[in-house]
């Protein structure tokens, strides 16, 4: 089956828009199956900066019919302006460049108010979510109480499931966490109106779309938002986000079984970063992760906020290849490494004395990890420009080898800038 996963093996922020952009131009379908607009992928085309938060990735390829599954939790009202914005750029000229499914969860402006005043009052419990809502979403859809997309075309059940959803989070927001008055009227005014951008997009049954594409032998990427560290179940819990950011969530989310999928890509940063609070055990405070920050422009798309950023770790990224059974890795932002005289990875962590190379899934084991590194030459010349994996510096090359060889997995793709034209490709992808 022509099936392709693109996750992200890290926090997040690994260069998936960039690496699904790239391949959506081999690709038929592309589909978004889990998150919402607390992903942020910039994309650079021919200079020009697009950033999405909901629309696939895709969406820059008139070939790509881009797909937004069940398991999203759709902001309608940020949706209907990225629709705009494409329009406006003529990037999304044809209503049949973008489905929506009727079972997504619809996400308004009570539930970004409910994160952000939850965040608000946390003190240092604070996730450091993106405010986005994205929680209070799919607590509704987990409490059986989500507006799905399909209601947003009924006006009479929208109103009542309003109603519904809203006596609760009335209550929490206006006497719990004493914010403003949450106006019933001006939800559904505002819902309503998102409703009538989007509706030319709705699509009744995105599963079975997609399955009869796969039945047709077109090729299909899935595109992960946020990344595997994240995971509601497998990640550095309590500190990640309210989905699951695995491989196995892209058959959940989309609705098609796991005997469609081909391959599983990790998209991997040369080194690491984390945005919002949780252990991180290769983490830098000095003027090397400064310069990683810098250099890297880690700093979120959708939030701004500055990244924390450190050297690669193996231990985790072991864990990612295990729990996604990522089949081949892509190797994102090798660019930002030139200059170092020494790069570091870490391959074992020390944990009350012992050495460890299976990451340890207690939040409170790992907040105890030290890292234990190896020590790597690096490399002076600006790779950017390079067209060919042969002419890289030796010390890239080794690097890279390093990575592929330690976690016994092949390296499809080297990226070496925001470009598409600066991607490095080992592999066909299909
Ligand atoms: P939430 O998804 O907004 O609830 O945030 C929960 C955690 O996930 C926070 O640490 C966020 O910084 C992190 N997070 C959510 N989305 C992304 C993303 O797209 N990239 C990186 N981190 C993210």
């Amino acid at each position: 089956m022509p099936g392709i996963i693109v996750i992200g093996s890290q926090w997040g922020d690994e260069g998936k828009g960039k690496v699904v952009d790239v391949f959506s131009s081999q690709s038929d379908y592309v589909v978004r199956y889990q998150g919402g607009a607390n992903a942020g992928h910039t994309l650079v085309v021919d200079g020009k900066k697009t950033v999405l938060h909901l629309v696939p990735s895709g969406i820059l390829h008139q070939n790509a019919v881009c797909v937004i599954g069940a398991g999203v939790v759709l902001d309608i009202e940020k949706l209907a302006e990225e629709i705009s914005a494409l329009q406006k750029n003529g990037l999304l000229k044809d209503a049949k460049q973008l489905l929506i499914s009727d079972s997504a969860t619809v996400l308004l402006s009570y539930h970004r108010e409910l994160d952000q005043a939850r965040e608000k009052s946390a003190g240092l419990e604070k996730i450091g979510t993106t405010g986005k809502g994205i929680g209070p979403a799919y607590e509704d859809r987990a409490s059986r109480k989500a507006i799905l997309f399909g209601d947003l075309f009924n006006e009479d059940t929208l109103k009542e499931k309003l109603a519904a959803s809203l006596k609760e989070k009335k209550f929490l927001l206006e006497k719990m966490y004493k914010s403003s008055p949450v106006q019933i009227d001006k939800v559904l005014e505002n819902a309503l109106k998102a409703a009538e951008k989007l509706a030319p997009f709705r699509c009744r049954d995105t599963s079975l779309v997609v399955h009869k594409a796969l039945k047709q032998n077109k090729k299909i990427l899935f595109e992960g938002a946020q990344g595997t560290l994240l995971d509601i179940l497998h990640g550095t819990y309590p500190y990640v986000t309210s989905s699951s950011t695995l491989a196995g969530s892209a058959c959940i989310g989309t609705g098609v079984g796991p005997g469609a999928i081909d391959k599983v890509i990790g998209i991997t940063k040369a080194y690491t970063t984390r945005v919002g609070s949780g252990p991180f055990p290769t983490e830098l405070g000095d003027e090397i992760g400064e310069r990683l920050r810098t250099v890297g422009q880690e700093f979120g798309a959708t939030t701004g906020r500055s990244r924390r950023c450190g050297w690669l770790d193996l231990v985790a990224l072991r864990y990612a290849l295990r729990i996604n059974g990522i089949t081949s890795l892509a190797l994102m932002k090798l660019d930002v490494l030139s200059g170092f005289k020494e790069i570091k990875i870490c391959t074992a962590y020390e944990l009350d004395g012992q050495i460890v190379k299976d990451y340890p899934v207690s939040p409170g084991d790992l907040e105890r990890a030290k890292p234990i590194y190896q020590s790597l030459s690096g490399w002076n010349e600006d790779i950017s420009n390079i067209k060919n994996v042969k002419d890289l510096p030796k010390n890239t090359h080794d690097y890279a080898q390093f990575i592929g060889s330690e976690l016994a997995t092949p390296i499809d793709v080297l990226s070496v800038g925001p470009g598409r034209d600066q991607t490095l490709w080992l592999k066909p992808l299909f």
